[in-house]
């Protein structure tokens, strides 16, 4: 028998089930949130075959850092955040994520979309793929997890500690927070800030005054674990008055994703139970992939997740 035609479709919130059971499959952390979020900001597309999604896609475009502020506007490019490349592991080697890579990297081809620099962050079994098409290494990150905590006592000082969490948009600190992740990852995140804050708000934390922060925290529920990041801090002690805050808040599982540069924080989360589960790389594409930092820039701590940045 031939097998079924494979078409390309752009899913909606009616495929949430599909999109659930291609993320579950990779034992990935997603939950409906994620993915109805993650529809609603970004450009998702997927492989049908008969009644079944087997492969799908994500791109979401984030504008540039330089905000109205800033007196140096120091031009940053417009970041393309590839991810949620999946494939049911029955159908993988067939060159389903391929296919719909190609087609995203066509899409940012556009006139429309040129001025987005393609970046992701790899899966060891994605790298491969991702380098046949021409991305290469920025930088690494480690997924360190507990999956067996309960909520522990705060330990470090943090007499300067901010909840910027609740449902006030207008929080004096949220602007400071907002700047300072636009610093960290190069690019304007505030719709996915502003969703995380309101997801958990008692994990929505910074240091500092209200105008002038010296880090923040932010987390989201998950499938497996809570995900704490991003997490954006001045030094390693703030970085780890920040995540010994977060711990003290949270019980059960946890996952954070620390770029392999700042061992402090591995370190310390070590001496706590937490175990390195696995690596990803930071890549971009092209020869506009020199504009993104080979390096981690040193404030961030966590990224928000690879499907994020
Ligand atoms: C990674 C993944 C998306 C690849 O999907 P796929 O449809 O099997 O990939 P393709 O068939 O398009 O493979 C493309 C190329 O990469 C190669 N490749 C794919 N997976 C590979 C692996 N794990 N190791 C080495 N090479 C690999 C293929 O051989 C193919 O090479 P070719 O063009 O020379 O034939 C799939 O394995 C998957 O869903 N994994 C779990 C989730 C995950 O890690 N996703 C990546 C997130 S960054």
């Amino acid at each position: 028998m031939p097998p079924p035609a494979t078409s390309l479709v752009e899913p909606t919130a009616a495929d949430m089930a599909a999109l659930l059971a291609l993320s579950q499959a990779a034992h990935w952390n997603q939950i409906h949130h994620d993915w109805a979020w993650m529809l609603a900001n970004g450009r998702t597309r997927a492989l049908r075959q008969a009644d079944t999604l087997v492969a799908s896609t994500l791109v979401l475009p984030w504008p540039p850092a330089a905000s109205a502020t800033r007196s140096d506007q120091v031009a940053s490019p417009s970041l393309a955040w590839i991810s949620m490349v999946l494939v049911l592991p029955e159908h993988r080697g067939q060159g389903h994520a391929s296919r719909l890579l190609q087609e995203s990297l066509a899409w940012l081809e556009q006139p429309s979309q040129r001025h987005l620099l393609p970046v992701l962050d790899a899966t060891p079994a994605g790298r491969p793929v991702y380098l046949k098409l021409g991305f290469s290494d920025a930088w690494s990150f480690t997924r360190w997890e507990h999956r067996t905590r309960q909520r522990s006592v705060v330990t470090e000082g943090a007499g300067d500690l901010l909840e910027v969490g609740g449902t006030d948009a207008s929080h004096p600190a949220r602007g400071a927070l907002y700047e300072l992740d636009r610093q960290a990852f190069g690019a304007n995140r505030e719709t996915l800030l502003d969703d995380l804050i309101h997801r958990a708000p008692t994990l929505a934390i910074a240091l500092g005054q209200a105008h002038a922060i010296r880090g923040f925290s932010l987390a989201r529920p998950g499938r497996v674990a809570t995900q704490l990041g991003p997490l954006v801090a001045q030094d390693a002690a703030a970085a780890i008055e920040l995540v010994d805050q977060a711990l003290a808040r949270v019980d059960g599982p946890v996952f954070i994703d620390i770029p392999n540069a700042r061992c402090e924080l591995a370190t310390w989360l070590a001496h706590r139970g937490f175990s390195a589960q696995r690596p990803f790389t930071r890549m971009a594409l092209g020869r506009r992939a020199r504009s993104l930092e080979s390096e981690c820039p040193a404030t961030v701590w966590a990224v928000a997740g690879p499907e994020l940045g």
